[in-house]
């Protein structure tokens, strides 16, 4: 442990983890979200940290202590999150897209509460922009890594948003096993490279699989 420790892999790397459920405000009071905790991606943090890296994590709305040595910026809106992401993209080595950013927004903001009518309300939706996707377009020496959240064709899935968002790696998210992601303490996921590399990391604390990721990608850094 202690070894492992001192070992401190990402010594001098500039990492930056995105986390968290992004908020798209309907009204004053009322918002679209998901179930994301963030808790895998402050694990992320949490163990680049120790491991020496320099961290940024920006953060949508959780109710999670910034670990330490950690530098947060607090977003709400998957456009808030692409401004910030995208201004401090440029300057990193390993960039970690583990938020849970919402795919649509409300095309219309009402600035007062919407008040309850007697018939069914519906709500148009556009789209957000794919943040991750700019990224990887815009991608230099980063080595970039995306989550997936999939309930079926898991691997197949996963290598499709690898191509389409020119990503490095991706960690791959079974959200069928209701007993594990989410709101939970635990996960387990596969991290899968751009070539084909299938890395199953079993079930454990989302600190221990952090650790795990963080070791499958500071492998792949030294590769070449
Ligand atoms: N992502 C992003 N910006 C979005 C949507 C997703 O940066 N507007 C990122 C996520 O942070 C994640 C990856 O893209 O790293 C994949 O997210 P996921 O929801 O699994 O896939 P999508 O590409 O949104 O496709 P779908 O939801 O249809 O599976
Ligand atoms: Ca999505």
């Amino acid at each position: 442990e202690q070894q492992f420790q001192s070992r401190q892999h990402l010594t001098g790397k500039k990492i930056l983890i995105s986390a968290g459920p992004t908020r798209e405000a309907i009204d004053p009071v009322r918002f679209f979200t998901n179930h994301s905790s963030g808790k895998m991606g402050y694990a992320l943090a949490e163990e680049a940290s120790k491991e020496g890296a320099q961290v940024y994590l920006v953060s949508g709305p959780t109710s999670l202590e910034t670990p330490k040595h950690v530098n947060r910026f607090d977003v709400v809106t998957a456009e808030e999150m692409f401004q910030q992401m995208n201004r401090l993209y440029g300057e990193m080595d390993i960039v970690i897209s583990a938020a849970a950013v919402a795919d649509y927004r409300p095309v219309e903001f009402h600035q007062q509460k919407l008040k309850k009518q007697p018939n069914n309300l519906s709500i148009e939706l556009e789209r957000t922009r794919d943040i991750l996707e700019y990224l990887g377009g815009q991608k230099q020496d980063q080595y970039l890594v995306g989550f997936a959240a999939e309930s079926q064709h898991l691997i197949e899935y996963g290598k499709e948003k690898i191509t389409k968002k020119n990503l490095d790696a991706i960690v791959i998210n079974d959200i069928s096993r209701i007993d594990i992601g989410f709101q939970s303490d635990q996960n387990e996921v596969t991290f899968l490279t751009k070539d084909g590399k299938e890395n199953h990391i079993n079930q454990n604390s989302k600190n221990e699989i952090a650790k795990q990721i963080l070791l499958f990608i500071d492998q792949e850094l030294r590769k070449d």
